[in-house]
């Protein structure tokens, strides 16, 4: 008989929950599934031709080097190019070592979390945000407070409010969490009022700003928004890029960019946890980028994701019955839906799925568990031909559930 180990976890990993977007994302694999549900980019996206041709220059170049380990902090060519990139696009100097590179954001998170958290602390969240970065800062018994998003970002009416009631009864807020460029899940932006806003509301409460950027780059329409790190004067933001949305996800090559005390803190955080980032993969990643391969790319991809994104606007506009809303997203990879009150979108998940479509639960990424008549599309992963069809299927779900609940007619 085997033994039942349960009695033996942590504390911590007694509190750990099965991520919901890890279980849809095991429906992608079913056949004729057209998915909405992860937040993949597009596999035609992926410059398959430009790795192959670095790879085989990296190993003719530079041979075994690039399969040794590297130090923790990460492959020194792949800082110096990612810092000249971030100066560019998202105007802030940094120097080497201001920088570590991680084995993807999650990874970042995840270290931000060992550095910064203890059982009890509060974070700010936005409510909805990125459930894999709260289930992270969980892992380190932090208590999420949240604040709703709006149109344009999160409130900062309500999050003045919220800090002001927190220490009220205690100090320990440790940062607030955004995502302040074409969020997910919602697919809006902060504005840059908000920006400056939010950074004044951080100073005033000594808080860190920990922004999450992975999505800045795929702009498809409007005017490009200053990163919050280009306007901090004091070192309190934590600023977190991917490579995941704009070259390959499967490289897990991401970066963060702090202060030197929270960077080094970083490093002896993550040596115990892996030693270093994949080193071919960060090398692939430092000649993309520093032989300009990658500003092309981005262009084409945008290209692509612009036509996803519009494909599904206008079947939403043309099939979805009346009562039902969504985000106008001007980037990024997700429209919000917000279904008319009373309707639950974990039910009509079920129904959606028999008719072999999928979409993620819009209340999975409410800290406490509000918003169930709402829902994330990903409009980057599916084919072009798909989309039409799959809003289609998702919008006769949602009228026969309508007129099942008598919600037709608002
Ligand atoms: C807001 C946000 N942060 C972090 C991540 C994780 O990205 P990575 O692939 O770099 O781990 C994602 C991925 O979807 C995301 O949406």
């Amino acid at each position: 008989m085997k033994i039942s180990p349960s009695h033996l976890f942590s504390e911590r990993a007694k509190g750990m929950k099965a991520s919901e977007i890890r279980e849809l994302l095991k429906l992608t694999e079913m056949p004729d599934i057209i998915s909405f549900a992860g937040g993949l980019p597009s596999p035609a996206a992926f410059p398959v031709d430009a790795v192959e041709k670095i790879v085989a220059e990296l190993m003719e170049e530079k041979g075994g080097y690039v399969l040794q380990y590297g130090t923790t902090e990460g492959v020194t060519a792949l800082r110096k190019a990612l810092l000249a990139r971030l100066r560019e696009t998202q105007g802030f100097e940094a120097s080497m070592e201001n920088i570590i590179i991680t084995a993807g954001s999650q990874q970042s998170l995840d270290l931000v979390g060992k550095v910064f958290l203890d059982p009890g602390d509060n974070v700010i969240v936005g409510a909805p945000t990125y459930l894999a970065a709260t289930n992270a800062f969980r892992l380190f018994q932090a208590n999420m407070e949240s604040v709703p998003i709006e149109e344009n970002g999160m409130d900062m009416d309500y999050l003045e409010e919220k800090i002001r009631q927190i220490e009220r009864h205690s100090k320990s807020i440790k940062f607030i969490y955004v995502i302040p460029t074409f969020q997910n899940p919602m697919g809006v932006s902060l504005s840059v009022e908000g920006r400056k806003r939010l950074l004044n509301i951080a100073r005033e409460h000594d808080l860190l700003i920990l922004e999450d950027d992975p999505y800045s780059e795929l702009r498809y329409e409007g005017e490009k928004l200053p990163s919050i790190k280009s306007m901090d004067e004091d070192g309190r933001v934590v600023y977190m890029g991917t490579i995941s949305k704009v070259l390959a996800p499967g490289l897990r090559i991401a970066w963060v960019v702090g202060e030197v005390d929270i960077i080094n803190k970083m490093i002896l955080a993550k040596q115990p946890t892996d030693l270093c980032t994949n080193t071919l993969g960060q090398h692939i990643a430092a000649k993309y980028i520093a032989e300009g391969y990658i500003d092309p790319h981005i262009e084409k991809i945008r290209k692509m994701y612009l036509e996803k994104r519009d494909l599904m606007l206008k079947a939403l506009k043309e099939k979805m019955p009346e009562g039902v809303t969504w985000t106008n997203p001007e980037g990024g990879m997700f429209i919000w839906l917000t279904l008319p009150e009373g309707m639950n979108a974990r039910s009509t998940l079920e129904k959606a799925i028999t008719e072999k479509v999928a979409y993620v639960v819009g209340d999975a990424f409410f800290p406490d568990g509000t918003g169930k008549n709402t829902l994330r599309l990903n409009f980057t992963n599916a084919d072009n031909e798909k989309i039409d069809e799959g809003i289609g299927r998702l919008a006769a779900v949602f009228r026969r559930e309508m007129a099942d609940k008598g919600l037709e007619n608002i």
